[in-house]
């Protein structure tokens, strides 16, 4: 089963994972004018880009525990899926601007300094910003791949920003948000474990 997955993605081209993600803004776009996406279609873009930017964070993070101890091996659609992550997000902060500041730049750095979550997505944003800059053959090149594996663990720093970010907007807390965060710190941890056993090696 893992063989057959395997021996498919090898012959996926890493593009149609662009392709893929421009579907959900499209298909979005196209209900609102629709009228099929409520009586707040811009406010349901908004939500659908944030969820789905944070659900792409997380298959990110996934990719390595589930090459380390399922032998599946999808690295090839890692900086896709990364890059469009943060294309979702942008997304996401630009309804937040345009609709919920009303492109009143004053107000949103307050509401960003003023409110804990909002501060919480900008860090999140923040950091995927040298992410998706340095995703790139040139930037591995050019950082060398000790320092620019280093750089890429931002990538949990962004995921528990943008997993706190959802759990503290919910006034009442969701077990849909707790879940996504308990699957980031999950993540973590295997990382964490993964670190200390490298060392213990080298010590
Ligand atoms: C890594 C960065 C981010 C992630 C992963 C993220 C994710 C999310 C998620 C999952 C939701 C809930 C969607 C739902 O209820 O269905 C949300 C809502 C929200 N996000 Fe973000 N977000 C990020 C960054 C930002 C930034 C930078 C801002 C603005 C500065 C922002 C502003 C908001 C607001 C205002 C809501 C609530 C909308 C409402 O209910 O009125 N987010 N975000």
């Amino acid at each position: 089963m893992i063989d057959a997955i395997n021996s498919l993605a090898r012959r996926v081209p890493a593009w149609l994972v662009y392709l893929a993600g421009l579907v959900p803004p499209v298909w979005l776009f196209v209900l609102a004018l629709n009228g099929q996406l409520g009586v707040d279609p811009v406010k349901a873009l908004e939500h659908e880009m944030g969820k789905l930017g944070l659900q792409l964070i997380i298959a990110g993070l996934c990719i390595s525990p589930l090459r380390r101890f399922v032998g599946l091996s999808l690295i090839k659609f890692r900086r896709a899926i990364g890059l469009v992550a943060f294309f979702y997000i942008v997304l996401h902060f630009a309804t937040w601007l345009a609709l919920d500041m009303g492109l009143r730049l004053d107000e949103a750095l307050h509401d960003i300094l003023r409110r804990p979550y909002v501060t919480a997505g900008m860090v999140g944003l923040a950091g995927l910003i040298p992410l998706a800059i340095t995703s790139n053959n040139w930037s591995v090149r050019r950082l060398g791949p000790v320092r620019w594996q280093k750089l890429h663990w931002l990538t949990y720093v962004v995921a528990l920003a943008g997993g706190i970010h959802y759990v503290w907007l919910v006034k009442t807390w969701t077990l849909e948000s707790l879940m996504y965060l308990a699957v980031i710190l999950g993540l973590l941890a295997l990382r964490i474990v993964k670190i200390r056993k490298r060392m213990h090696a080298a010590a």
